[in-house]
């Protein structure tokens, strides 16, 4: 394990994956940020900065596997071992099951499940030796999946369906990696107060929301886990008669 724990966080320009971010900044990891944008993720790297730990930026489009490479080396360049690997990036786009297009769903997978398993083969032995000190908490892999993942949602067929294979790569991870201190979790939300959720604006009330940091707040408690604790798949739902929906 390295000194300073660190942290590689994609979709950390905004959203949940910003919120993470700056809980992670705060608990004294240092960190990389990456989304596609650069200027949103350097505003997003200058504002966490203020809890003094070393936060870098590294582009990169999940879509397009030589950049996801790429986001694993200059992780492992720029700090030299990684403790956590926060997945957030992600694309959701709705559509009747019986027209979706190919070509959209194919590209939903990529962001969404291809580079979470390139990411992960990439930066496993740096997970791995993270995972080895007998007395630490062990490498920790925690992936933002879906409750549509879990449970089917109306309209939401193929990004449900790649948040399912996101969830069950989680539980492969730590089945196939468990023994060498690297285990996995998903976080499976309903709907959450960002951007990505503005669509349903005019069916749900963004006040009812999950928020953004109740997400942050379980990914920090499971960096605190030990490492004989593995937990694979959290969801989390709105109460009331939406719970079980997203
Ligand atoms: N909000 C919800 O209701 C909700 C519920 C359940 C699960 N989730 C999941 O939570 C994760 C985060 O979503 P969010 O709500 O925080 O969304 P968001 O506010 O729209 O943020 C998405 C983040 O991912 C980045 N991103 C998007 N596409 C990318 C790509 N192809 N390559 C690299 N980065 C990309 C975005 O930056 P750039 O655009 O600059 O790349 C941004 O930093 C997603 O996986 C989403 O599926 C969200």
């Amino acid at each position: 394990m390295t000194a300073r724990r660190t942290a590689l966080v994609t979709g950390a320009s905004r959203g949940i994956g910003r919120a993470i971010a700056e809980r992670l900044a705060a608990e004294g990891f240092d960190l990389t940020l990456s989304a596609r944008t650069d200027g949103p993720l350097k505003d997003a790297a200058d504002a966490l900065r203020a809890h003094g730990q070393r936060v870098e930026t590294a582009p990169a489009d999940m879509a397009d596997p030589a950049e996801v490479e790429a986001l694993a080396d200059a992780h492992l360049e720029l700090h030299g071992g990684l403790d956590v690997l926060v997945l957030a990036a992600g694309m959701g786009a709705g559509g009747e099951l019986s027209t979706y297009p190919l070509n959209k769903f194919d590209t939903m997978m990529s962001v969404n499940v291809r580079s979470a398993l390139l990411l992960t083969q990439r930066l496993l032995p740096a997970l791995r030796t993270a995972g080895s000190a007998p007395s630490g908490p062990g490498a920790k892999i925690i992936a933002i999946a879906s409750i549509t993942g879990v449970v089917s949602e109306p309209g939401l067929a193929a990004y449900g369906a790649s948040k399912a294979a996101l969830i069950s790569l989680c539980e492969s991870i730590t089945v196939a990696e468990g023994g060498r201190g690297v285990s996995a979790t998903a976080l499976s939300p309903g709907y959450v107060d960002t951007d990505m959720a503005a669509w349903v604006h005019d069916r749900v009330d963004p006040s009812s929301m999950i928020r953004a940091s109740d997400i942050a707040e379980l990914t920090v408690a499971l960096c605190r886990l030990s490492r004989h604790a593995a937990v694979p798949n959290i969801v989390v739902t709105r109460p009331g008669e939406t719970l079980w929906r997203a």
